[in-house]
């Protein structure tokens, strides 16, 4: 399928390409995150980024934090290019992330009530809806508490 994909942990010069996708996409966009917002939620305390490449270019990323969520592992940020989306890179990410926490049972995200697309990603990978934050970033959005028990 395509152009190999490589994923490891993200160098420096990684996280300006990692802010400009997030702050140009949605969710960010009506979550009103900005550039200079995008760049901080990428250097949270406790947390570790790895980005997706194809020949060596940046295609996608993903920001976990291992004791995130009720001291579980906690997926903060996650996102492909949008030439990159519906290739099955965001698959790969999602499934390197489960596996690099293999044997901790539980792995939990938030995903935006108006992220549809999103939902049916995430319920293909098997999690399941587990809660809803009215309000929580933007009035009138919940941010929607989903689950997968790990292997
Ligand atoms: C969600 C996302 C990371 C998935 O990555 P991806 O590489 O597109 O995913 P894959 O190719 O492995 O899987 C495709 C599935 O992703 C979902 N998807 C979500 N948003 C999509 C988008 N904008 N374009 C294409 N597919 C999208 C679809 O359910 C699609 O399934 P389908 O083929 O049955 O329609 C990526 O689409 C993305 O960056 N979206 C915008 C940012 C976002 O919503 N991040 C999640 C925040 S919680």
């Amino acid at each position: 399928m395509g152009t190999p994909i490589h994923i490891a942990a993200a160098e420096p010069e990684d996280l300006e390409w990692c802010a400009r996708v997030m702050a140009s996409s949605e969710p960010w966009i009506t979550l009103r995150r900005d550039l200079e917002g995008c760049r901080a939620t990428l250097v949270r305390p406790g947390t570790e980024l790895f980005v997706a490449r194809a020949q060596d270019l940046p295609a996608g990323f993903i920001l976990v934090a291992p004791y995130g969520l009720a001291g579980s592992p906690y997926i903060a940020c996650f996102a492909v290019a949008p030439e990159g989306r519906g290739q099955g890179i965001g698959s790969r990410l999602l499934r390197f992330a489960e596996e690099h926490f293999a044997g901790r049972e539980h792995i939990f995200l938030l995903v935006s009530s108006f992220n549809d697309r999103a939902q049916r990603f995430y319920r293909q990978h098997g999690y399941e809806l587990i809660g809803e934050l009215k309000d929580y970033i933007v009035p009138g959005k919940s941010e929607l508490i989903l689950h997968k028990r790990l292997p």
